[in-house]
């Protein structure tokens, strides 16, 4: 799925008060900023966690609404005077089919949302209508953004050289810069009606959000078909599956009980008594990480995590041979070291893009937002390191940039009141 975003990457010059709102894979987050020349003077925010088994789209866009009213009327001092309308940046991080920079319909829910109602609706009239409903229709969307392009964008004042916007979270995609022409999916009018900075005026660029965890070219093992088949959208963001943060945690499950059924580790007990492992999910990626790094002679926190995840908790955590524990702690590593090198061989796969299409670039950045790349021991070294190899196997043309992988934060809230910026400032 490529998807054009009808933005391109921020001039620099944009001012004002923006309202960001910020719907991902886990929290609803708004943010309140002031830019000067695109640097934020001020800021607030408040964030809430989304439960994405929220039945309807009803409730949820109620949700959206309540959360934003209540956050503007906590922080009507940053407002006042009340402007006739505050621009909103929508960070919106689902497959969207954009049809300009401020609307776009759902194409389907990832990341195992359920809520009914959305897909085929465009999101920004049924968070307008749910503002108007608590007459709050000076608030505004005057941009949709995907949470990628929000990091891409928010990324490019401290490096001007970004063209890629990663996210390594609950989810995983890409987006990156491509040139207008370039972009069958638009015509020249809608390249005319996109906004793009005055000094580009000349040669068009617009970011594409590749969706990228919809990519099913990698190969896949039976355990990641069982994942697949454990979940909603059965076939559909299959490397999603094989890297993201919601999906880790269920493939490290499902190996588990893979070799425990096998006879391969823990034949020390009676398999009855271990049950299903991690029968309730509720392994998540940060014990994940405590395992891959318990380094200590007797891996007694590995042990009693083992044990924890067992349907009979007293069992003897010291019965378990040490070479077992250790190979269980080389299973999840593998696991989340697979993710990184997928995730480098895309990066690099796109770099490759667009050194090989696009102008001659001296350097070229990479910018990286998300829970598993920042939260994650090891991930990040691993992800890099990887990116730095590809790269150089890759045919990059006869000058090749020097690339960086850089971590940036926040950028899906920021990025998305500098794209409402640019907007406004249009
Ligand atoms: C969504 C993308 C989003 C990514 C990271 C995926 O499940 O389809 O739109 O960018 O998660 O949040």
């Amino acid at each position: 799925m490529m998807i054009p975003s009808f933005t391109d990457t921020p001039s620099g010059n944009e001012s004002g008060v923006f309202l960001a709102v910020d719907f991902g894979g886990t929290n609803l987050r708004c943010l309140l900023i002031k830019t000067e020349l695109n640097t934020i003077r001020n800021k607030v925010q408040r964030s809430m966690v989304l439960d994405p088994k929220i039945p309807t789209g009803e409730i949820l866009f109620s949700t959206i609404a309540s959360f934003i009213v209540e956050f503007l009327e906590e922080n009507k001092s940053f407002l006042e005077p009340r402007p006739e309308v505050l621009p909103v940046g929508f960070t919106f991080s689902f497959p969207i089919q954009q049809t300009s920079i401020a609307s776009g319909k759902l194409i389907m829910w990832t990341k195992e949302f359920v809520a009914s109602g959305v897909v085929g609706k465009d999101v920004v009239e049924l968070l307008h209508a749910e503002l108007a409903k608590r007459k709050y229709e000076w608030v505004k969307v005057v941009a949709l953004c995907n949470d990628t392009v929000g990091t891409l964008c928010a990324s490019t004042t401290e490096h001007p050289t970004a063209k890629i916007g990663v996210i390594l979270g609950t989810g995983s995609n890409a987006c990156y810069q491509e040139r207008m022409e370039a972009i069958t999916k638009i015509n020249q009018e809608g390249a005319s009606s996109s906004s793009s900075s005055s000094s580009e005026a000349a040669s068009k660029k617009m970011i594409i959000n590749m969706e990228w965890g919809g990519y099913d070219g990698f190969p896949s093992t039976p355990e990641d078909d069982e994942v697949n088949h454990m979940t909603r959208k059965q076939g559909q963001q299959r490397l999603e599956k094989m890297v993201s943060g919601r999906y880790l945690p269920m493939l490290v499950r499902v190996c588990m009980n893979k070799c425990i059924r096998c006879g391969w580790i823990l034949n020390c007990f009676d398999q009855e008594k271990i049950g299903v492992w991690d029968k309730n999910e509720e392994l998540s990626l940060i014990e994940i990480g405590k395992v891959e790094h318990d380094r200590s002679p007797n891996m007694d926190m590995a042990r009693s995590f083992i044990i924890r995840f067992c349907e009979d908790k007293s069992l003897d955590k010291n019965a378990i041979p040490l070479h077992e524990v250790v190979l269980i702690r080389s299973l999840f590593h593998a696991i989340v070291v697979r993710s990184a090198r997928y995730a480098a061989v895309a990066i690099s796969t796109l770099i490759q893009h667009i050194v090989t299409t696009g102008e001659q670039l001296e350097e070229l950045t990479v910018a990286i937002d998300g829970s598993v790349y920042h939260k994650h021991i090891g991930y990040k070294e691993e992800l890099h390191a990887s990116v730095d190899k590809c790269c150089k196997s890759l045919m990059m043309g006869p000058t090749p940039p020097e690339v960086h992988v850089v971590g940036t934060q926040d950028g899906s809230g920021l990025g998305a009141a500098i794209i409402a910026a640019v907007q406004v400032a249009h």
